[in-house]
């Protein structure tokens, strides 16, 4: 594991994906996402129902959350193929739980789905949100209904701490149940993201965590 470094981190490779902090430009390219994904993102996300936003909007949603990435408040970031001429998704290593944790939410476009982007894209999260930022705890938080969320956790070793009862987002006008899956700093070496290969680099591009480079050097 590298040393806890200076973050957070703009910019994430993966093996197919690059994760990074929303800009304006985005707009297109997200609302085209969402627009045809509007159906299977209604069924989990409560953000969806507003959905689908003029693109006017989206920009300004787009600032908003590049406004609370450089202000450290919230880490909102757009998933992309690559080359970044494809949304593939959207997740964040979310501030809302606490000093020393973060939660990790994730959405995918629907003719994306079931190509493991969710894992990947969470395994580098995890990785980052350990090894950059420093956390003791990343969360993900679920419907137990929704199978599909809940085995990316499980795929990646978090440990299933709880279902809180009617303690989730609303849906149909009531609480939904929430699950809630949790990994701790000391959990993390023996688990899936401390081996996931990643590129990380802060704001002006500089090298965060660099594995390939980690993987070639001697022991
Ligand atoms: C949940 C979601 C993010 C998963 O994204 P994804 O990229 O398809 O996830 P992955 O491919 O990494 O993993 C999904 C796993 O769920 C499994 N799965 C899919 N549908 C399932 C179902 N109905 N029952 C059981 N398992 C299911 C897949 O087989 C896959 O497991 P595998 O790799 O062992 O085969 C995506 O379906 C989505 O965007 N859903 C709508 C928004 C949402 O629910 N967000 C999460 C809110 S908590």
């Amino acid at each position: 594991m590298s040393e806890t470094q200076l973050g957070p981190a703009y910019r994430i490779e993966t093996e197919r994906l690059v994760l990074r902090c929303w800009e304006p430009r985005d707009a297109q390219l997200l609302k085209d996402a969402i627009d045809l994904s509007l159906e299977h993102l209604r069924e989990w996300m409560p953000w969806a129902e507003h959905e689908p936003e003029p693109l006017d909007v989206k920009i300004k949603r787009l600032r908003q959350f590049r406004a609370f990435f450089d202000l450290d408040k919230d880490y909102i970031y757009a998933i992309f193929d690559r080359d970044e001429s494809l949304v593939i998704g959207g997740s964040g290593l979310h501030t809302r739980r606490g000093d020393n944790a973060r939660e990790i939410g994730y959405w995918i476009r629907a003719d994306h789905i079931n190509l493991g982007y969710a894992t990947e894209a969470s395994a580098a999260l995890t990785k980052v949100a350990f090894e950059v930022d420093g956390m003791d705890r990343v969360e993900i938080h679920c419907s137990p209904k929704n199978l599909a969320s809940s085995s990316v956790p499980q795929k990646l070793g978090f440990v299933h701490e709880a279902t809180l009862r009617r303690r989730g987002p609303i849906k149909d006008g009531q609480p939904v149940d929430s699950m809630i899956w949790s990994m701790h700093a000391s959990d993390y070496p023996l688990q899936a993201p401390a081996r996931t290969e990643v590129r990380a680099y802060d704001a002006f591009g500089e090298v965060l965590i660099d594995e390939r480079r980690a993987a070639s050097s001697p022991e």
